[in-house]
């Protein structure tokens, strides 16, 4: 298979010492970092905004991929660009005019990706897939670290990697919650290529061991 893409979520970090976890993913062999950006209203509960971002980034050399958990994202672009935002999901349930959000990521310099629950049909991509360097396709509800992988969301991935295939994008597909080594081999053979791991990494005490074990499983 094809070697995966690990992002490690530093939701499930220590928030005490941010600096010296995102240190520790450098070492591990991280690709990139995963922020989840939580407002308490479109999920329930509430995480970190553009100044802490702002200061990790310039902490941190790994790319930061930036999951907008957020009502009308729009409105916040440029201050998650500006924090140093390189990847930036919205979610097609949080904004009305999806495609013109993709397109204004474009502008600012970020690669724009589409989040979908796992209760939102693919369809919701489909007619904006070409403004998509990535999918975050969700695995669980999101809003929470630590929750089971919903098993159908294999053949979502699958399905998404056919239509993006048949369209020739070379459009990513990322998965996010509750992926681990015992989890991930499924999706990615279905097409996933960015492994979003919070508890499965952050959660671990040796995350360099974490990190190879979800390569491993994949290999
Ligand atoms: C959930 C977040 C996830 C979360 C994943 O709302 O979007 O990124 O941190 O955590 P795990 O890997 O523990 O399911
Ligand atoms: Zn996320």
């Amino acid at each position: 298979m094809p070697p995966i893409t690990v992002a490690p979520s530093i939701l499930s970090a220590d928030f005490t010492r941010l600096g010296e976890e995102l240190a520790d993913l450098e070492r591990a062999g991280a690709d990139i970092v995963h922020v989840d950006v939580m407002d308490a209203h479109f999920v329930p509960n509430l995480t970190f905004g553009p100044p802490v971002i702002q200061r990790l980034r310039e902490a941190c050399g790994l790319p930061f991929d930036v999951h907008l958990m957020i009502e009308e994202p729009e409105r916040w672009l440029a201050d998650y660009r500006t924090a140093g935002a390189d990847w930036i999901s919205v979610h097609a349930e949080a904004t009305v005019h999806l495609h013109r959000t993709l397109e204004a990521i474009r502008e600012l310099g970020a690669e724009p990706g589409v989040a979908i629950n796992p209760g939102t049909p693919l369809s919701a991509v489909e007619p904006v897939l070409g403004s998509c360097h990535h999918v975050l396709l969700m695995s669980v509800n999101p809003g929470y670290g630590g929750q089971a992988f919903i098993p159908e969301s294999v053949g979502r991935a699958r399905a998404l990697s056919d239509l993006v295939r048949e369209r020739g994008l070379s459009t990513l597909i990322e998965m996010d919650g509750g992926l681990a080594p015992d989890t991930v081999r499924g999706p990615v053979e279905a097409g996933v290529s960015v492994v979003v791991a919070g508890s499965a990494v952050l959660g671990r005490p040796d995350r360099r061991a974490a990190v190879a074990a979800l390569r491993e499983a994949c290999s």
